[in-house]
């Protein structure tokens, strides 16, 4: 903005603590205006910019980004010509970056402002697990020569809607295959240059690197944080990430597993369509052979067994696995026996 001869008019969007504000004023900005929807957010920031000296230099309104008014002895004497804010969640969307875009740039900034950040990448790679798949999909309880099958509501259920959010660094390499390379699947445009779909539908056809059921969709994200898209901010794990050896820690943003809608088993080689959506708030996966109609459905699928909801994501795992459920039957036998030995003993004798 300096470079183009104008004054610097700063929008902070979600403030926070107050920390991309006190920045933006430490950068020598000519006015920072800050808004924060929370109100007990709103008043430790209120606190924390009075600390670090920076009162008379922002001002703090707490309100929603959507409530703001424009114009003389309104809550911005003017439109800002940069935005900064920080209003993304694992899903990215899920605190309703859409939204809060859309409107900043209809109603609170300039049209040829600086957006930070400028876009994001949404990206998925597809996985066959076993570990994976049992933490969301009901499983037969096999033991020895019997099986107990889960109801069909059960076992085909699409599972809970909320996020499974996770550190996918922490799930040991042998534990999953990967089905296709790390794919881009949609690009956000925070720069108001072209509008942000409120929904929108990517289908991309993937050759399996190898063969399974496809249990999972490993998603994450990354922000190209300035218009030139020279600082990359990445939330990829360490195998997909672009500087592996230079990797922050972060528990805030992590990634993300979903699971696939239809129940699919592909070869090496096959071709498959990877079918992603999103609403608003929220994004959901499927997948479909090249041949087939997909069935992903048009909104977010959610739990219609009940299952999903009564159970969290460990909880479905331990009652799915194999090993835990042949121990426990075994104890269970052992202490059956002692019952039954126990009362078939004369009272007396005990
Ligand atoms: C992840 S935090 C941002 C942290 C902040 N940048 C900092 O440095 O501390 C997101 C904040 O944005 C607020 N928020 C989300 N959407 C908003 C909106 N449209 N208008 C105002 N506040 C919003 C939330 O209440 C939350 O406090």
């Amino acid at each position: 903005m300096r470079q183009r001869g104008q004054a610097v008019h700063v929008l902070d969007i979600g403030t926070g603590t107050g920390l991309l504000s006190m920045m933006a004023a430490k950068l020598g900005a000519d006015t920072v205006y800050a808004c924060e929807a929370f109100k007990p957010m709103a008043e430790c920031a209120s606190k924390i910019i009075a600390e670090n000296g920076f009162a008379d230099k922002i001002k703090l309104v707490p309100k929603r980004s959507t409530d703001l008014t424009v114009g003389q002895g309104k809550d911005l004497p003017r439109r800002a010509n940069i935005l900064v804010t920080e209003v993304f969640d694992t899903e990215l969307i899920g605190e309703g970056a859409i939204g809060t875009f859309t409107h900043a740039h209809k109603q609170l900034l300039e049209e040829d402002c600086i957006v930070i950040p400028s876009y994001a990448n949404l990206y998925v790679q597809v996985v066959t697990s076993d570990l994976v798949r049992r933490w969301n999909r009901v499983e037969d309880i096999v033991v020895n020569d019997s099986r107990v099958t889960a109801p069909d509501e059960i076992s085909s259920c699409g599972g809970a809607p909320s996020l499974h959010d996770l550190q996918l660094d922490q799930l040991p390499m042998d534990t999953f295959t990967v089905l296709t390379e790390p794919k881009r699947v949609f690009r956000f445009d925070f720069t108001g240059k072209t509008s942000l779909p409120f929904e929108n539908t990517s289908i991309l056809d993937c050759t399996m690197k190898n063969s399974g059921s496809v249990d999972a969709v490993f998603m994450w994200w990354d922000l190209e944080m300035d218009p030139d898209s020279e600082i990359i901010l990445s939330c990829a794990p360490r195998w997909a990430h672009p500087t592996p050896d230079n990797m922050q820690w972060r528990d805030h943003w992590m990634q993300a597993i979903y699971y696939p809608y239809s129940q699919l088993t592909v070869a090496k080689g096959d071709s498959v369509k990877v079918i992603s959506k999103h609403d608003e708030y929220s994004l959901w996966f499927d997948v479909a052979m090249d041949t087939v109609k997909d069935n992903c459905p048009e909104e977010h699928p959610i739990c219609r067994c009940g299952a999903h909801i009564s159970y969290g994501r460990a909880r479905m795992g331990m009652l799915n696995d194999p090993d835990r459920n042949k121990l426990y039957m075994e104890i269970l036998r052992k202490v059956f026996i002692y019952l039954l030995d126990v009362s078939t003993q004369p009272v007396t004798s005990l």
